[in-house]
């Protein structure tokens, strides 16, 4: 009984702190990705030069631009966004002179989430 009760408390409360620490490390991550997503569908509506949106269809930001390709139909990973935007391709000017590392990656979780390109 001596021995029992302690043990018995300790495991009750390393599960207490898992439980107590689990959702919040899911709630903090998921906040994160919520502000990046936030500022990435700002970026492409207007934070970019030129914005996005004047040449990208994509539905979740009400976009309709039809230069470049629907984005809804490409649903490209983060990587193909990041690497778009940094290098440019065809007729699609490159970013990286008037977007930071953060702002580009920003983006590229954006588009591939709202495209349903992220995997
Ligand atoms: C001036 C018009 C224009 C603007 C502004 C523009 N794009 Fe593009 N984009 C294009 C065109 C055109 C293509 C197709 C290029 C090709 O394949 O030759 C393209 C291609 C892409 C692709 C597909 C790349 C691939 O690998 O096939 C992605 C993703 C993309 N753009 C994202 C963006 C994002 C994000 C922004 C804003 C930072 C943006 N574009 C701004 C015209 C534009």
């Amino acid at each position: 009984m001596s021995k029992a009760g302690p043990l018995r408390a300790g495991v009750g409360a390393a599960l207490a702190v898992l439980v107590a620490l689990v959702p919040n490390a899911a709630e903090a991550q998921a906040a994160a990705g919520d502000a990046q997503f936030a500022e990435g569908r700002a970026l492409f509506l207007g934070g970019a030069t030129p914005p996005c949106a004047v040449c990208h269809t994509l539905k979740e930001a009400g976009a309709t631009g039809n230069v470049g390709p629907v984005l809804d139909e490409v649903q490209p990973d983060e990587a193909r966004v990041a690497a778009a935007v940094r290098g440019g391709i065809g007729a699609m000017p490159s970013f990286a002179g008037s977007l930071s590392d953060a702002q580009i990656r920003a983006l590229a979780r954006y588009v591939s989430k709202a495209t349903g390109g992220a995997r």
